[in-house]
């Protein structure tokens, strides 16, 4: 208890800053992050490190303080209303500083989400359970996390690289985190751990998932004229101490026409080991936060039943990752 009136008093204080978006909030949400982190067990701190180190899949934080308990609007406010929304930048100030604690920093790309730390995951633009009353059918709703579709096991994009910058292109997120402002039907985020399917395919096949045979579709989260599709990428990196970084989209990856047959074969595994997978489910409310390691774990979502609800998300670099920098404070980097 202790602990999260500490954490809460810590989000508070950063949100009447102004938010994560704000000149110098970074830099106290990891002071607030260390002082945090003299107070936990040894097994608090040892699961904090090994998240830190890469070794978690996942991540949940539970018991934290939901001041707004039971407090549901009777539709999701306009996106320009909850940018200004004090609890949102509560609850993001939150998750900035549960990332320093496992020791991630946030950012933004400069070709998504308009260069804004934070992102607002709801059904603003159609495709969910629930018509939205403005919603126009015939036209074409993007894949993204401001749609209710269904979207499928991914990583987070950029997909051209992971740890290391390449071409001009900043790794993809080392992680992200996600809570949830309302979720009045409990509806689960999926994460599925890849270690396990590593392990199901063999080492041809997964050495095949390392060459540059892979191409994949722009994302449409992507702000309208920046970012593109890429083309002879791999899907896998594996690194001296056996770990290894997975980019993964079940509806924007492909083989290329270049791909050997032994690395498409790779391909359609990868894709049947996933559909079978293992999900671990979780139902985000304010009072939890689930992170996410964006290199060893993909993650899914069915479609949005209740348009209420609403999760805040943040993307984090390890202190492994090596992005192009574009501004310090708050962290952009080159996507
Ligand atoms: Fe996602």
């Amino acid at each position: 208890m202790q602990q999260a009136l500490q954490l809460e008093n810590a989000s508070i204080e950063l949100a009447k800053m102004g938010g994560i978006q704000v000149v110098g909030v970074q830099l106290k949400a990891k002071q607030y992050a260390i002082e945090i982190f003299a107070t936990l067990n040894n097994q608090q701190a040892e699961i904090a490190k090994k998240f830190s180190n890469g070794d978690i899949p996942s991540l949940v934080f539970e018991g934290m303080i939901d001041r707004e308990k039971g407090k549901i609007p009777a539709s999701l406010p306009d996106i320009e209303e909850l940018q200004i929304d004090f609890h949102c930048h509560r609850l993001s100030s939150r998750s900035q500083i549960l990332l320093h604690l496992v020791g991630h920093r946030a950012f933004a790309y400069d070709i998504d989400n308009e260069g804004k730390l934070l992102r607002y995951v709801a059904n603003f633009k159609g495709g969910g359970h629930e018509i939205l009353s403005n919603e126009n059918l015939p036209d074409k709703i993007e894949l993204s996390s401001h749609s209710g579709l269904t979207l499928g096991p991914h990583t987070e994009a950029p997909y051209n690289c992971s740890l290391h910058s390449l071409d001009g292109h900043s790794p993809a997120p080392s992680a992200l985190i996600l809570t949830a402002r309302w979720n009045p039907k409990n509806e689960p985020t999926k994460v599925i751990p890849i270690s396990p399917i590593i392990k199901k395919i063999n080492p041809d096949e997964v050495l095949a998932l390392t060459s540059t045979a892979f191409n994949f579709t722009r994302s449409d989260s992507f702000t309208v004229g920046k970012g593109i599709a890429g083309n002879n990428i791999s899907i896998l990196d594996i690194y001296e101490n056996n770990s290894f970084s997975i980019r993964y989209n079940s509806y924007r990856f492909s083989a290329s026409k270049f791909a050997s047959t032994t690395e498409k074969l790779a391909f359609e595994k990868l894709n049947i080991e996933i559909a079978n997978a293992d999900i671990i489910e979780y139902s985000l409310q304010p009072s939890s936060a689930l992170i996410i390691n964006n290199d060893i774990a993909l993650h899914c979502r069915d479609i949005i039943k209740d348009n209420r609800r609403l999760l805040l998300r943040i993307f984090g670099y390890s202190n492994r990752a090596t992005p192009i920098i574009l501004n310090k404070d708050p962290l952009l980097v080159q996507g």
